[in-house]
């Protein structure tokens, strides 16, 4: 635990992933004191890059006595999966939920000035509303005045499409300040002021062409960390042969089964899958799917049923793929798709996906902030991360009210 120092404003990070929130924060001006995340690698990531007064641990099991009082702001990006507003419990099922309690506790305990959590564009819409104002409530009722905006990643600057919800709070009577946008299209004639977006090309240009490896390298004066890719892009791959009739199939599967005796849970259990066999014989066919040829197979033994299909469901043939249908491409003359935390899109180059440092560039990390673990880990933290300079202009704004 750092000691607070005078002069700086100070802040405590909570959920801080390899810390692109805390970051942005730091260079704004202000001093963090602690933060935590139960994630290995990245709180690895965090401590080589920013700082140890990272804490390795599950919030839910750290006192508030554990962490710092007296700093201005707490941040946090709450994970936000199975909220139950309707539940009384609040979905006690689901751990995750308390996550966003645990920000209510720290607020209640150690009342900072301020508060920041982000968290994706879906908590708006989850149970139709309902639970970001039963957030903003609970936020309300301990004191604090709160609002929340959607911002745009690329109009601040950041060259990339990421949409995100922070919700801002004050406990100080003061107007909650969200950064100005700066960015838009170019010769916007509504806002001539703004300057234009920032393409992926733009940044990522210079590794366009450059061999990924393992190991950090000179390329001119700088040095390149974590250039290494994953490189599952094929332009092929295995289709059916033989026009299908979906909903035929489904429909005739479903007339087996039932002729069969065997339920659909059974026929689960026997594959030993959870809800797969559900697919096979549903039939309002929205969301049905006709079986993998191995499937079939053994679905037929079961069933017994006729040859009738056999031929349209387990025929395959090698395909090519069409890339902009069926893989997103990073935008090249534009602003880049949202980062994700499951798997970077194809690079423009279409021989490999983007490169960890390539979607940390795009998040706005320095170059020489480098990523901790196993590859799949450090794109999952960038994913996950806010990006820095947008966190850099929240937490300048925020300064200025301190
Ligand atoms: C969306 S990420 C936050 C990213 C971060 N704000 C940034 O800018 O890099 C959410 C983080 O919450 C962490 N997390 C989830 N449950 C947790 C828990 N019970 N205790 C501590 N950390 C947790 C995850 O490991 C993940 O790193």
């Amino acid at each position: 635990m750092k000691k607070s120092s005078e002069k700086q404003p100070s802040v405590v990070g909570l959920f801080s992933g390899c810390g692109g929130l805390d970051l942005g924060f730091k260079r704004a001006g202000f001093d963090i004191l602690w933060a935590n995340d139960f994630n290995a690698d990245s709180v690895k990531t965090y401590a080589r890059n920013i700082g140890d007064h990272i804490v390795l641990g599950d919030i839910t099991k750290i006192p508030s006595k554990e962490i710092p009082s007296n700093f201005d702001v707490l941040l946090g990006g709450f994970p936000c999966q199975g909220f139950s507003v309707a539940n009384t419990k609040r979905s006690m099922k689901d751990e995750r939920n308390y996550l966003y309690l645990e920000m209510l506790r720290i607020l209640k305990d150690k009342k900072p000035k301020f508060f920041v959590a982000e968290n994706v564009k879906g908590l708006l819409s989850l149970e139709k509303g309902n639970v970001i104002e039963m957030i903003l409530k609970d936020f309300e009722n301990i004191g604090y005045k709160v609002d929340y905006r959607l911002l745009m990643a690329s109009d601040y600057g950041i060259p990339q499409h990421r949409e995100r919800v922070f919700i801002i709070g004050n406990r100080i009577g003061k107007e909650n300040p969200f950064p100005k946008y700066s960015h838009g299209l170019k010769n916007d004639l509504f806002n001539p002021i703004l300057e234009p977006y920032i393409s992926t090309k733009e940044v990522l240009e210079h590794l366009a062409n450059v061999r990924t490896r393992d190991k950090p390298f000179k390329l001119g004066k700088k040095t390149i960390y974590n250039h290494v890719a994953r490189t599952n892009v094929s332009d092929k791959f295995w289709g059916r042969k033989h026009k299908v009739n979906q909903f035929d199939i489904c429909d005739y599967l479903k007339k087996w089964r039932k002729d069969s005796g065997w339920s659909t849970k059974k026929i689960d259990e026997y594959f030993g899958y959870a809800h797969t066999a559900g697919h096979w014989f549903r039939k309002d066919n929205n969301s049905g799917c006709i079986p993998n040829p191995d499937d079939w197979k053994v679905l037929k033994k079961l069933l017994k049923f006729d040859d009738k299909y056999d031929k349209q469901v387990t025929e395959l043939e090698q395909k090519t793929i069409v890339f902009e249908q069926s893989l997103r491409i990073n935008n090249w003359e534009e602003p880049s798709d949202t980062i994700t935390a499951t798997g970077p899109e194809i690079h423009p180059n279409r021989k490999r996906r983007m490169s960890v440092r390539e979607c940390a560039i795009l998040q706005t990390f320095p170059d020489d902030f480098v990523f901790e673990g196993a590859i799949g880990s450090m794109y999952k933290q960038i994913g996950n991360a806010v990006p820095v300079d947008l966190a850099y202009k929240i937490g300048f704004a925020i300064k200025q009210h301190l």
